[in-house]
């Protein structure tokens, strides 16, 4: 079984981490969507917050299950049985960075890193932009899910638990 895992801190997932999801589903047997809860950085969302988002909107993937972290992404995948890690590239920029952690990542664990490359459409999005757009009332709609755009128009007014707005994470 070709296992991948999708690793990352989804704080919270956008339309670009969906897009990334679903098209390693189509390449890989199982994806393991991995959300990062490393303890020490401030988020928007709580851990199970961010995994219970991801969970509602990767449902109609049969091949896709969501599953936290703390500690070696790599030691993650040694205990998950994956050979691979796999990594959207929303532009060049992002590549100095996301090589040196796959060489980083291969050289700690029999771990290969794949990269495909963002659909144009998404290029621009990250987790932190749509939360200060969202925060100055902007207009996040078309680049989260519907479910998402609730629960950050919630938080960010106050309404949505325990949450601290303005954070950025
Ligand atoms: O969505 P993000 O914030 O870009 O995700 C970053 C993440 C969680 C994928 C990255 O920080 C990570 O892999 N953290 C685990 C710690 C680790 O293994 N560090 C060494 C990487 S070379």
């Amino acid at each position: 079984m070709r296992r991948v895992v999708c690793p990352g801190s989804f704080d919270p997932v956008t339309n670009g981490h969906i897009d990334i999801i679903s098209r390693a589903s189509t390449l890989f047997d199982e994806v393991i969507v991995a959300v990062g809860v490393n303890q020490s950085k401030a988020r928007l969302f709580t851990a199970d917050e961010r995994l219970s988002m991801l969970a509602e909107v990767c449902d109609g993937y049969d091949n896709v299950r969501i599953d936290s972290f703390d500690g070696l992404l790599t030691d993650f995948c040694r205990d998950r049985g994956a050979r691979a890690i796999v990594k959207g590239l929303r532009a060049v920029s992002d590549f100095d960075y996301e090589l040196q952690m796959a060489q980083m990542n291969s050289s700690l664990a029999a771990v290969e890193t794949v990269f495909v490359p963002t659909s144009p459409e998404y290029s621009f999005l990250a987790s932190s932009l749509v939360k200060e757009v969202a925060t100055f009332g902007g207009d996040v709609s078309r680049l989260v899910p519907p479910l998402v755009l609730k629960r950050l128009t919630e938080r960010l007014s106050g309404r949505g638990g325990a949450g601290r707005p303005g954070e950025t994470g």
